[in-house]
């Protein structure tokens, strides 16, 4: 039996038909200034409504806040806007949650060490729960501009310098803050940033110019952000910087023809703050005007701080120079946006209904990722682990072993140092009287340029078995606008590490830090070397575990270290270029002849006063085991162009105790219609052998994940001759090859 169809189309009463539909009714009611008011983010916070706020909100001029984090004040304005405007539409409410709210985890460059996407996402998913119980909606991370330049502060709040690893972990933490449900308690929006090549910014100088030739931008630095939108992030927000002569927020290309047109996405594109105004400041545009103009045909939907959108909008409609749809397509992503939180129908906070802040879980969750994001650099005559059993004494030393605040890192705004455990005070716990600990600062911060604390930590050295060194920088010295021209370790800390190497005594360095470190001085006087990062809440009992290996270090890089701040950029997967430098054509500054013939030194790609290689590569990092690869092959011999490829090797533990290991799997396109880097990261997993144990470990790879954007500025495919290694570090030499077909 066929039953009657009935031919009116019946409502949607759910899905995205649903959803459009609910739009355009709303829509349909408002006003062109109610519409403007949708496009505006005004700060707040302080935790009380000012009255000139409330007034805005009242009257529709208000689309959503930024910085409120007091859950009473968040629900009066919500109570505001729902009930005292004439439409009721419920605000976003905006707030920078990068690496944590109260409990904070690792800055994302050392989450990124753990390339694990898994724990990445659960720190976004406790984040969100910290900050959606006080009223916040929206966060403005993940933070995924590629980042090659450890001049550059922010390079603290990325996922590091490649595109693969930043796009698997990026996507991890949008599905960490957004959940399964965004409408969901405990869900917030996610928002991808800066869109995009901020990370170029000339020199490592925030705020600077970036030149990005296009090719290069769709290659490297855009598929992080189409990783983000396939991920379903809500949001995206633009970078500050100009890209190519065309600042960023108002660059129509990389907002409309890419993001919209090639990539579909529908969600909200929000300006960096005062990011509009600034393209007058860029030389861009003459003034406010013009740039409301400029960012809004670009297709900024929602204006951060500034106010040139509420300023000219509207005159720039009456005058015809803007559309009212085009208006009404930006209203419509905000609106979309609001309703997929289900802002609409559940506008208010009940904390209640989540988890506390800062609850031992969360505490847990956060030690935990500290672990996995500690990377082991250096462990020469296996000075690590330390053993409480053999040592009689201890010395910590440095700034950093006992600084609540500072072990938090960057960017953390409602991060609580009252639920720091500290480095010192994780070492005494462990250790109880089995051990004697002796703490010096040596210097009072790592900017300090006098010795009056040296006496003290060398006698502390003096006393102790074994020196263990806390450095690097203070948080203040990474993140945004923080950045430095020479990243060695800063004021006097070289000298005091000088000062204790001169007891002859093991030395331990522990790196606290927001950034690689140019450390090509002070390696060889250190027998071990451990990057925290700033390690966050936990940092401390972390530390402690992987110094007296009740955990062994799992971390790999995500970036490369550099030897000297004059290589940068040094990144692994550079291009090979026509005269590479090489082993036999190396030669140092020292080792030149007098009057040597200009032809007889050089001619290949190195510098010399610095060997060519990195002090660490991309994806380096150490076990308290040791692993070897072998065997890598491809099965079958040839990707077709339909077809799938396996690549396995066989990794072992050939140590004598347990461990974790990321194997990396890396490609080469030898011959391409634009040159193509030496090494590209293609896929990872993080394996668990028992000591001695042997496994296999597989991927596959597609021609998919072979294309690349040549010189058309469109993604192909070409048939050729690939090398694929798989190795424990990307300067791995197990190595297959194979042919991708027609
Ligand atoms: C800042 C940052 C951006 C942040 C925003 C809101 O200037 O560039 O990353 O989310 O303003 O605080």
């Amino acid at each position: 039996m066929t039953e009657s169809m009935d031919t009116e189309q019946a409502e949607p009463t759910s899905g995205s038909a649903f959803l459009e539909e609910r739009i355009r009714t709303l829509l349909q009611q408002m006003t062109l200034e109610e519409k403007i008011g949708q496009m505006a983010q005004v700060p707040s916070g302080g935790g009380h409504l000012p009255h000139h706020l409330r007034e805005a909100i009242q009257r529709g001029q208000v689309g959503s806040v930024i910085n409120e984090v007091d859950v009473a004040t968040v629900n009066e304005l919500q109570r505001t806007a729902v009930e005292e405007s004439r439409l009721g539409i419920p605000l976003l409410v905006g707030r920078d949650v990068i690496h944590g709210f109260a409990t904070v985890f690792p800055i994302p460059l050392g989450q990124a060490a753990s390339w694990n996407p898994r724990l990445v996402e659960l720190g976004a998913r406790i984040a969100a729960h910290e900050a959606a119980s006080r009223g916040v909606n929206w966060t403005f991370a993940p933070m995924i501009d590629i980042s090659r330049d450890p001049r550059w502060g922010r390079i603290a709040e990325s996922l590091g310098e490649d595109p693969f690893l930043t796009g698997s972990l990026g996507s991890a933490m949008v599905r960490g803050f957004q959940g399964e449900d965004l409408s969901a308690p405990g869900s917030i929006a996610a928002c991808a940033k800066h869109f995009a090549g901020y990370g170029a910014s000339e020199s490592g100088k925030d705020y600077n110019t970036t030149n990005i030739p296009e090719g290069e931008l769709r290659n490297v630095y855009l598929p992080p952000f189409q990783a983000a939108v396939d991920a379903g992030v809500a949001s995206i927000m633009t970078s500050f910087s100009d890209l190519n002569g065309v600042p960023a927020t108002a660059n129509t290309l990389i907002l409309q023809q890419i993001l919209r047109d090639e990539w579909g996405f529908d969600g909200l594109v929000v300006s960096d703050w005062d990011s509009i105004h600034q393209l007058a400041v860029h030389g861009f545009t003459a003034g406010d005007r013009d740039s409301a103009f400029e960012a809004a045909t670009a297709g900024v939907d929602m204006e951060m701080a500034s106010q040139t959108y509420a300023h000219h909008l509207a005159s720039l409609v009456h005058d015809g120079r803007m559309t009212i749809e085009h208006i009404d397509t930006m209203v419509s992503n905000i609106l979309r946006t609001k309703f997929r939180l289900g802002l609409f129908d559940t506008p208010y906070t009940d904390p209640s209904m989540l988890p506390d802040i800062a609850a031992p879980e969360h505490l847990a969750a956060a030690r935990h990722a500290a672990v996995e994001s500690l990377v082991l650099l250096k462990n020469d005559v296996r000075v690590l682990p330390l053993s409480a059993e053999s040592l009689a004494s201890v010395a910590v030393i440095g700034p950093l072993a006992d600084d609540p605040q500072e072990q938090l890192g960057t960017w953390i705004f409602d991060g609580d140092a009252r639920h720091s455990v500290t480095a010192l005070q994780a070492i005494r716990d462990m250790v109880g009287d089995r051990v004697t600990v002796h703490h010096a600062r040596g210097v009072d911060t790592t900017r300090s340029h006098d010795r009056s604390g040296f006496d003290d930590a060398v006698r502390a050295a003096e006393q102790s078995d074994v020196v263990v060194m806390f450095l690097g920088e203070e948080a203040i010295l990474s993140g945004e606008a923080h950045c430095r021209a020479d990243i060695a370790l800063p004021g006097n800390q070289e000298a005091l590490i000088d000062a204790l190497a001169a007891t002859g005594k093991p030395l331990v360095l522990v790196l606290m830090t927001g950034r690689p470190l140019a450390l090509e001085r002070v390696v060889p006087k250190v027998h071990a070397v451990v990057c925290a990062w700033h390690p966050g809440s936990l940092g401390g009992p972390a530390i402690a575990d992987v110094l007296f290996g009740v955990e062994s270090p799992s971390g790999k890089l995500p970036v490369t270290f550099p030897r000297v701040t004059g290589q940068i950029p040094i990144y692994y997967s550079h291009k090979h270029g026509g005269k590479p430098g090489t082993p036999e054509t190396f030669v140092h500054i020292d080792d030149i002849q007098a009057r040597a013939p200009q032809l007889s030194v050089g001619n290949t790609s190195f510098h010399f006063d610095v060997h060519y290689s990195p002090l660490y590569p991309f994806g380096h990092g150490l076990s308290y085991t040791t692993f070897e690869y072998d065997s890598v092959r491809v099965d079958p011999p040839e990707l077709a162009v339909s077809g799938t490829i396996t690549v396995s090797a066989e990794v072992t533990n050939t140590g004598d105790r347990d461990g974790t290991e990321v194997a990396q799997l890396y490609v080469r396109d030898l011959v391409g219609n634009v040159t193509r880097p030496v090494k590209e990261l293609k896929g990872f997993q993080r394996v668990f052998l028992a000591a001695y144990e042997r496994r296999t470990v597989s991927f596959t790879l597609t021609p998919e994940d072979l294309s690349f954007f040549g010189r058309a500025n469109t993604r192909i495919v070409e048939p050729g001759r690939f090398h694929v290694w798989i190795g424990g570090s990307s300067d791995t030499q197990t190595r297959a090859e194979f042919d991708l077909t027609d």
